[in-house]
């Protein structure tokens, strides 16, 4: 216990070693056709500090877009949320956009707040930014999102209600039948009357989009680079990062934003600890995540499909952004 709110830290022991991380790599450069890495890697030391650079970029205005719409309308958010409410963050990040709701939420009750987080940077420097708020209690969980999830759901209190928040877009780098997917198992945890604060970027003009993710200093680019990086460091591959580069671009059927990384040559790199050598072609590229753009009024129908009811919705004027609220029916 600090000197103020009640301050915990169970940090259970991640299930993801070295060798799923192995396998993973392997299974995605061995894919017939567009070679992939899963998205969720990017996120380690290096990468969590570039990310959160990226996030006050001035290409970049989701972050900020989804703070603004959080600090503005967090006592009207808090409002339509049925309480009493123990709040879990799928994703905490540094936690810093949160600081409102969860302030807003203490004026009305005692609040557990569960952030569940795979990067063990990301949820320490949540717990720190968050640690001195009034009438808080904070157990982080590193853990993958709906494992977190079940765990946080089998601590609720009698009568208690969840709150479960969603920000910053994260639901934009599954594909639309796999974001649907997530709902429905996110869905089956919770129970009626529990919500899901959902933060979906909207759609904007191209060059605006393929600007936020290919920003003229470059960060974008290195954090997208440091996923070969750190195959170099964590699985003894020989990746040059000089011989590849980033790539965004917009795909108007899935209405999203790809990131790729492109190899510059011809080259073969090998990974010993994913047992593999894999060769590239001039202009090939590493699928290594998307970014789908929603419009406002496709949240209802998305809700619905998943067993919520959209409640309300806040959008952000300035860069285009809205929080949805979707209560569980
Ligand atoms: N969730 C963020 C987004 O889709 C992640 C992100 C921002 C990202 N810039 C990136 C991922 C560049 C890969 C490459 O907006």
């Amino acid at each position: 216990m600090n000197h103020k709110g009640h301050f915990m830290l169970t940090h259970a022991i991640t299930a993801d070693s070295g060798l799923e991380f192995a396998a993973e790599v392997r299974a995605g450069l061995t894919k017939a056709g567009q070679k992939e890495l899963p998205s969720k890697y990017l996120y380690d030391d290096v990468g969590s500090a570039l990310f959160e650079v990226i996030s006050v970029l001035p290409q970049y205005g989701l972050t900020r877009a989804d703070e603004r719409l959080l600090r503005r309308h967090a006592s009207e958010i808090v409002e339509q949320v049925p309480g009493p409410v123990a709040v879990a963050e799928l994703g905490s990040g540094s936690g810093k956009k949160t600081r409102w709701l969860l302030k807003a939420l203490c004026r009305r009750q005692h609040v557990s707040y569960f952030p569940i987080e795979i990067s063990p940077t990301a949820l320490a420097m949540c717990e720190r930014e968050l640690g001195d708020i009034d009438f808080m209690s904070i157990v982080g969980f590193e853990r993958e999102y709906l494992d977190g999830l079940v765990e946080v759901a089998a601590r609720r209190r009698e009568g208690q209600n969840l709150l479960v928040l969603f920000l910053g877009s994260t639901i934009g780098n599954f594909d639309r039948p796999a974001a649907a997917k997530f709902l429905r198992e996110v869905r089956q945890i919770l129970q009626p009357k529990d919500s899901l604060l959902l933060g979906t970027d909207l759609e904007k003009p191209i060059p605006q989009l393929l600007a936020a993710y290919d920003d003229p200093l470059g960060v974008t680019a290195a954090f997208d680079l440091n996923l070969l990086a750190r195959i170099n460091r964590e699985l003894d591959a020989d990746f040059v990062l000089e011989q590849f580069e980033h790539l965004a671009r917009f795909n108007p059927e899935a209405r999203s934003v790809e990131m790729h990384l492109r190899s510059r040559r011809r080259q073969s790199v090998s990974i010993p600890r994913a047992e593999m050598t894999v060769a590239f072609s001039e202009g090939e590229t590493i699928w290594t995540e998307s970014s789908h753009k929603y419009c406002p009024e496709e949240m209802s129908r998305i809700a619905s499909d998943a067993g919520f009811f959209c409640k309300a919705q806040w959008i952000d004027q300035e860069w285009p952004f809205a929080e949805n609220l979707f209560v569980a029916e």
